[in-house]
């Protein structure tokens, strides 16, 4: 079933140069509960197709779909956690995660569903923060912890929102790698418990033959276009550990690996 539905999608900006098409020719479609990592040289155009998903920019050509809705706008359904985090900066930590909960829980959401008094958003907040090991954290401001905690914020704030489609830009880039694998686990269980539907964007092969069902692979730019889809059928719950051995994801791995460094050797542009 289609849940997510991109056809035919073009994305031309217009720039002191004159048009610059990143993305043409974008076809894509994304089952409910389907986990799906964009991979792809820098520049190639993975945040545009993750902000239109986003509903934040509207293509120059061709339509996406959510549930069959056209996406014009963002909605609280799809949470995106961004690549520069994008936190306010006036507000701590607890109170940038406190706004995007009460936004979703703290009005009605549908006949039938009371809106949640503060306690239980205040209850919200706390866990999404603890899940990211941030309650220490929780009445700093983003000017006052390291980057890799900003972006954990950033992640606590969009799975607090509890939304049916995260989209995740790099979620993990500016972290060590312990923590990294930490969060991907977490990531891991929180989305087999919550079968949300999950476009990550990644530079990483491993997080994205560890995490992926279907990897969507770009091609470099202008006009970048999927070059691309391989499906990972590798049997959930992941072990990173396990999987280290297998066959199967090094045959996947390497899959991913030949189209980034021998099909699609970066060439740097003057963008
Ligand atoms: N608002 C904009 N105006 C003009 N050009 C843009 C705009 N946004 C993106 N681009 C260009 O579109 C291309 C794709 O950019 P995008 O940010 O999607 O790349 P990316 O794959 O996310 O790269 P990275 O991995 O470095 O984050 C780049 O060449 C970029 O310069
Ligand atoms: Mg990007």
């Amino acid at each position: 079933m289609k849940y997510i539905d991109i056809q035919n999608v073009e994305q031309t900006f217009k720039t002191r140069k004159g048009p610059f098409c990143a993305l043409q020719g974008v076809n894509l479609t994304v089952a409910k509960g389907e986990f799906v990592a964009l991979i792809g040289h820098s520049g190639c155009g993975k945040s545009t197709l993750l902000n239109l998903i986003a509903g934040l920019t509207l293509p120059t050509q061709g339509t996406l779909l959510c549930a069959n809705r056209e996406i014009a706008g963002p909605g609280p359904e799809r949470a995106v956690v961004f690549q520069n985090h994008s936190l306010l900066p006036w507000l701590t930590c607890f109170e940038n995660v406190y706004l995007g909960v009460e936004r979703v829980f703290g009005t009605s959401r549908s006949a039938g569903v009371a809106a949640e008094n503060k306690a239980q958003l205040r209850a919200r907040t706390d866990a999404a923060l603890a899940l990211v090991g941030l309650t220490p954290a929780a009445q700093k401001r983003p000017g006052e912890i390291s980057g890799g905690m900003k972006q954990r914020v950033g992640i606590a704030r969009a799975l607090a929102m509890e939304p049916k489609v995260l989209l995740m830009d790099e979620p993990f880039g500016a972290l060590d790698a312990l923590t990294r694998a930490k969060l991907q686990d977490e990531l891991l269980q929180i989305v087999a418990k919550t079968q949300s539907t999950v476009v990550m964007v990644t530079h990483d092969v491993d997080e994205a033959v560890l995490l992926s069902d279907k990897i969507v692979m770009l091609t470099n730019g202008p006009s970048a276009t999927i070059g691309e889809i391989l499906s990972v059928d590798l049997a959930r719950p992941r072990n990173r550990v396990e999987l280290a051995d297998s066959a199967q994801y090094q045959q996947y791995r390497k899959a991913v690996m030949d189209f980034l460094y021998t099909r699609q050797t970066h060439v740097e542009k003057a963008a």
